[in-house]
C-alpha cells in the first residue's frame, strides 16, 4: 500500500520527469528557432549554421586577429558585405573551413584554434621561430594555500570604496564625463545620472545623443530617443555598469563568488575571482591585493570561434564625497576600445523623470 509520503514522493518525481521532458523538448524547439547566419544574410557559404547574432562579433574577431579593417575582405567599411569576387574574402572562407576542421578533428569540437592562434594581428603571417636560448614564460605570482573567502574580498572592497553608509548616502548623483576614442584625442561629452540603482548615460555625438538606460528591469539603448536593438550580452553589460556605479552590494550582483588564483595586472598582484550573477552570467573579477579595489572585469560571450571577450579596466580611483570612484574606465572588445573619463561628480537629488524614456527633446 502506498503511504501518504510515498505518494507525495512519486508525485514530485512525476512532476520532475514531466518538467525534464518539457524542458528537453522546449530547448530543442528553441534551438530550432535560433536564426542562423545562412538564413539571415545574403551571401553565406561557410558560416551557414552559426547563430546569426554572432556575425558582428565574429567579424570583429577576424579584423582584430588580422590587424585589418572590414575593407580588407569586403570592398568597404560600411556596407556591401554580401559582394563577391574579393580575393581576401575567398581566402578567409578557406581559413574558416580549416579552423572548423582542425577543432573538429583535433580538439573534440572545442574552439581551441582561432584566427589569432596564427595571425596575432598580422594579415600575412610568416613562418618563424624564436631566436636565441629558450626563455621560460614569465613567472606567475606565488599562490596562497587557501585564497581569500568571498566574504573577505567583499568586505575589503566595500571598505576600500568608502563603506556602506557613505555609498548609500551618495545614492543620487550626477556625473560629468567624456568618452575618449582610441586615438586619445577625439572625445564626446557624456552626462550620467544615478539614483537608487537606476542609471542613465547620455553620450552626445554632436546632435545625435546615444542614451544607455537601466531603470531597474533591463538595460536599454536609444538614439535620439528611438530604441536601438541590443543583444542579450549588451543589455546585460549596461545593467552591470549601472549596478557597479551605483554601489549595489557585490553579493547582490554576484550571489556566487569563488576565488581562483593570484594573477598580476600591470605589475600588481590581484585576486582573481569568478562571480556568477542571478541570471547565471559568469564574470572574471580582479581585485587589487593591496587596496582591495576592483581593477578589472571580463565577460566572455560564446561564438563558434570561442569567447568574444569584453574587458573593463577600472583605474584612477578618487575620493568623491566619501565614495571612492574609478575616474578612468577603459572598455575593450576585439577591434574596438574606448575610455570613459569622469571629470565631475555632484551628489544632488536626481529627478525620477530622468529615468523614463523614450524622451523627445
Ligand atoms: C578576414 C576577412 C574578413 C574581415 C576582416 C571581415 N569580414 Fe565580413 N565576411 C568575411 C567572409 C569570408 C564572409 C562570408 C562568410 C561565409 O561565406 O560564410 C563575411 C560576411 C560578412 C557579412 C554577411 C554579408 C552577407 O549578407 O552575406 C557581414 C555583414 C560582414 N561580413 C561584416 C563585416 C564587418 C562589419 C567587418 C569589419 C568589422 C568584416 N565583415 C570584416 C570575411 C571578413
Ligand atoms: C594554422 C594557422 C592559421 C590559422 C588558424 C588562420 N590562418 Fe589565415 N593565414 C595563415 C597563413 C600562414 C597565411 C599566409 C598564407 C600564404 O602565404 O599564402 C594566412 C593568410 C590569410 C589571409 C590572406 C592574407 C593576405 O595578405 O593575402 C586571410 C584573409 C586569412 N589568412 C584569414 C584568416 C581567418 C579569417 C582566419 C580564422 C577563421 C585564419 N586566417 C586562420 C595561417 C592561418
Amino acid at each position: 500500500m502506498m503511504t501518504k509520503t510515498n505518494w507525495l514522493k512519486s508525485a514530485i518525481i512525476f512532476c520532475f520527469v514531466v518538467i525534464a521532458l518539457l524542458g528537453g523538448r522546449l530547448s530543442t524547439a528553441q534551438k530550432a528557432q535560433v536564426e542562423t547566419a545562412g538564413q539571415k544574410f545574403k551571401s553565406i557559404k561557410v558560416l551557414n549554421d552559426m547563430p546569426a547574432d554572432q556575425m558582428g562579433k565574429v567579424m570583429n574577431m577576424f579584423s582584430a586577429s588580422l590587424g585589418v579593417d572590414c575593407k580588407f575582405c569586403h570592398t568597404s567599411n560600411d556596407g556591401d558585405y554580401e559582394k563577391e569576387g574579393i580575393e581576401h574574402k575567398e581566402t578567409a572562407r578557406k581559413m574558416i573551413k580549416m579552423v572548423f576542421d582542425l577543432n573538429k578533428s583535433q580538439f573534440n569540437g572545442r574552439p581551441e584554434i582561432n584566427c589569432n592562434t596564427c595571425h596575432q594581428g598580422i594579415s600575412h603571417p610568416q613562418p618563424s621561430f624564436p631566436l636565441g636560448e629558450a626563455k621560460p614564460a614569465a613567472r606567475r605570482p606565488s599562490q596562497p594555500e587557501k585564497g581569500p573567502t568571498a566574504d573577505a574580498i567583499v568586505a575589503k572592497y566595500e571598505a576600500a570604496i568608502g563603506g556602506r553608509s557613505n555609498i548609500d548616502k551618495a545614492a543620487s548623483r550626477k556625473i560629468t564625463s567624456k568618452r575618449v576614442e582610441p586615438d586619445g584625442k577625439t572625445s564626446e561629452p557624456e552626462t550620467i545620472w544615478l539614483k537608487a540603482g537606476k542609471y542613465r548615460a547620455d553620450l552626445a555625438y554632436g546632435k545625435y545623443v546615444v542614451t544607455e538606460l537601466f531603470d531597474g528591469t533591463i538595460g536599454r539603448k536609444f538614439g535620439n530617443g528611438s530604441p536601438i536593438e541590443l543583444k542579450a550580452d549588451e543589455a546585460e553589460q549596461i545593467k552591470r555598469e549601472a549596478e557597479l556605479m551605483s554601489g549595489v552590494p557585490l553579493k547582490t550582483i554576484y550571489p556566487r563568488l569563488e576565488f581562483r588564483t593570484v594573477e598580476r595586472i600591470d605589475g600588481k598582484e590581484v585576486n582573481y575571482f569568478i562571480g556568477t550573477t542571478t541570471g547565471n552570467v559568469r564574470e572574471r573579477l580582479y581585485f587589487d591585493v593591496a587596496s582591495g579595489l576592483l581593477v578589472r572585469r571580463t565577460v566572455s560571450t560564446p561564438t563558434v570561434f570561442g569567447g568574444f571577450l569584453y574587458q573593463v579596466d577600472y583605474a584612477d580611483y578618487k575620493d568623491i564625497g566619501g565614495v571612492n570612484l574609478p575616474t578612468t574606465i577603459h572598455y575593450a572588445v576585439p577591434n574596438m576600445s574606448w575610455t570613459r573619463r569622469i571629470s565631475n561628480v555632484s551628489t544632488s537629488d536626481v529627478d525620477d523623470a530622468i529615468f523614463v524614456l523614450p524622451v523627445k527633446k
